[in-house]
């Protein structure tokens, strides 16, 4: 007797398993590939200063650049997406975490030279480290970074800073690793940055960069920067967990002011809430989802906008999926 039996149809399990298979290749290719860690489905919460958000499908923490030059690479030829990872200050990252590969850059260029009135620097410094080695060789120009979180890297593409400054306002140039995994030197005028923002080549990462500060007294400096802290703590919830400022400054206004003329400064939803000492900082009470935030984020912007008719606009960085699959 003939066998009839048809072929196996081909079923959605069956391509989910290929998938998978194809990706544990890759996983095992990028592994060999490099000389740091990949870890996978690495919880991000751990990674960001929020304590929120699902995992990184796979986290990589390159030993070098030649590490970071062949992920970029291999993510490029593979159509990989990457997101890199500073010191996590300024992101949430959303419940459902981040597919395909996040660079994690916070062990990663940690140098730190000076040389007359210049520094060098490793994007991977947190800028409280740079902030002391310049005070404590009596460096002025970093005062506007007391307080701020994060790495060097980080503070460049938000161009982060307070009244006192900016971190860009001192920057001659730096070194950037291209989407192709090429090394480019740019200049500050080639960066067009302004208030928080910088508009680096897409795709590619902070490396390296070189700073011209002042020689001053740094008895005076650290006065300075006493002052900036001691305001700081007096006004911003920096005893809980946050992601810093929520909105941008609308021009010549205060987003923190707009949200407490809006009533809401206290509002709660799950685990987080509109902070009750600053109104443009959302703070994690312990357990709060992305989910909470968001929900808060496009009330404040609701509430601001019917009271005021101004459009608050993210600092933050959003990333991720909002659920998991
Ligand atoms: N204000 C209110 N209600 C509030 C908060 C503030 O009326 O709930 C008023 C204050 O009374 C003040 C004005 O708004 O008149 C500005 O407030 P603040 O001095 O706290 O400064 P900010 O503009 O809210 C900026 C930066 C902070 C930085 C501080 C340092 C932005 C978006 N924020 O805050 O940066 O620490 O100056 O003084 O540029 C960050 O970027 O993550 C960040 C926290």
């Amino acid at each position: 007797m003939v066998n009839t039996l048809s072929p196996k149809p081909y079923t959605l399990t069956m391509r989910v398993q290929e998938m998978a298979a194809g990706q544990l290749k890759l996983l095992e290719r990028l592994r060999s590939a490099i000389k740091g860690t990949i870890l996978t489905e690495e919880p991000l919460a751990s990674h960001t200063y929020f304590r929120i958000g699902g995992p990184a499908e796979a986290m990589a923490f390159p030993a070098d650049l030649g590490d970071l030059k062949l992920l970029l690479k291999m993510a490029r030829d593979e159509a990989i997406p990457v997101l890199i990872l500073g010191g996590g200050s300024n992101m949430l990252v959303l419940d459902g975490g981040v597919k395909g590969l996040v660079i994690n850059l916070s062990r990663t260029f940690l140098e730190l030279e000076v040389s007359g009135e210049q520094i060098r620097c490793g994007a991977g410094v947190r800028t409280s480290h740079l902030l002391a080695f310049s005070t404590m060789r009596g460096l002025m120009g970093f005062e506007g970074l007391t307080g701020v979180p994060g790495t060097v890297g980080g503070a460049i593409k938000g161009n982060a800073g307070t009244p006192l400054g900016a971190i860009i306002d001192r920057l001659d140039r730096l070194r950037l690793v291209d989407c192709s995994g090429e090394e480019r030197v740019l200049s500050r005028d080639a960066l067009g940055a302004g208030y928080r923002h910088t508009a680096l080549p897409a795709g590619s990462v902070i490396v390296e960069a070189c700073f011209t500060l002042q020689r001053g007294k740094s008895e005076e400096i650290r006065e300075t920067m006493s002052r900036s802290l001691l305001k700081r703590n007096l006004t911003q919830p920096v005893e809980v967990r946050s992601a810093g400022c929520i909105f941008k400054n609308p021009p010549d206004d205060f987003a923190g002011r707009l949200v407490e003329y809006a009533g809401l400064k206290g509002l709660r939803r799950g685990g987080a809430q509109i902070s009750e000492k600053h109104g443009n900082f959302i703070i994690n009470l312990g357990g709060a989802t992305a989910a909470d935030v968001l929900w808060l984020i496009d009330r404040a912007r609701a509430e601001v906008m019917v009271k005021t008719g101004v459009a608050l606009e993210l600092e933050i960085q959003v990333v991720g999926s909002p659920i998991a699959g």
